[in-house]
């Protein structure tokens, strides 16, 4: 088969490991580095299709804990009963409802990513609005102690959505994982230690 630009070693590798994306090798990384969770944790990914991290995070958790994914698009590969699809526009989507819904979580994660345009500014923008509305989602449904996981892409307003999250976190920091593709301008910020 002929590769093309984005048929790098990591998405062979997943293939290989039959992960559904290659994107799990920036969890693996960044959960081996965090210990973002364990076994019986109860987990949330937003922005879960395909469906890697949900993948990951099911093996993770065991059959003591559970995962519950968002996305626009339903994940067609996964159907471990400890896992359940919520189908949704985390930007539409009403938080009381899923408050009522699921249970607390130990970790909130998100890989919400917008369909890049290549303008630059606006591309941050729209990282920079599901990013926000991942930490909102996260202030209403984490455990006190949990622990927040969020993709954005660097630009201006990077370093005061930082400082707007460190506010309800013990520690915050950002990490780019080494599986991110060298032109990709996202990194990953991990809240460590929700304060209720
Ligand atoms: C990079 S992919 C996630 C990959 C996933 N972590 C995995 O490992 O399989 C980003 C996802 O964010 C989703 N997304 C983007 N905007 C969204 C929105 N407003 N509501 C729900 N999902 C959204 C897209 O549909 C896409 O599936």
């Amino acid at each position: 088969m002929k590769s093309n630009r984005w048929d790098d070693a990591y998405a062979r590798r997943a293939r290989d490991e039959k992960w559904l994306a290659r994107s799990v090798y920036k969890l693996q990384e960044i959960d081996s580095r965090f210990k973002l969770m364990r076994r019986g944790s109860r987990v949330l990914d937003l922005g879960c299709y395909p469906g890697s991290w949900c993948q990951y995070a099911l093996g993770k958790v065991g059959p003591g804990g559970d995962v519950v994914g968002i996305d626009l698009k339903r994940p067609t590969h996964l159907t471990s009963h400890r896992f359940r699809f919520i189908q949704a526009d985390v930007m539409a989507l009403e938080i009381q409802w899923l408050v009522r819904e699921i249970s607390l979580r130990d970790l909130v994660m998100s890989d919400l990513a917008p369909p890049t345009s290549g303008i630059r500014a606006a591309d941050e923008s729209r990282s920079l609005a599901l990013a926000e509305r991942a930490a909102e989602i996260g202030g209403a449904l984490l455990k006190n102690g949990g622990q927040f996981l969020c993709k954005i892409f660097e630009g201006g307003d990077l370093n005061p959505f930082k400082a707007e999250v460190s506010s309800r976190f013990r520690q915050v920091r950002l990490f780019r994982p080494k599986a991110t593709r060298k032109r990709s301008r996202e990194v990953y910020l991990i809240g460590e230690e929700f304060r209720d």
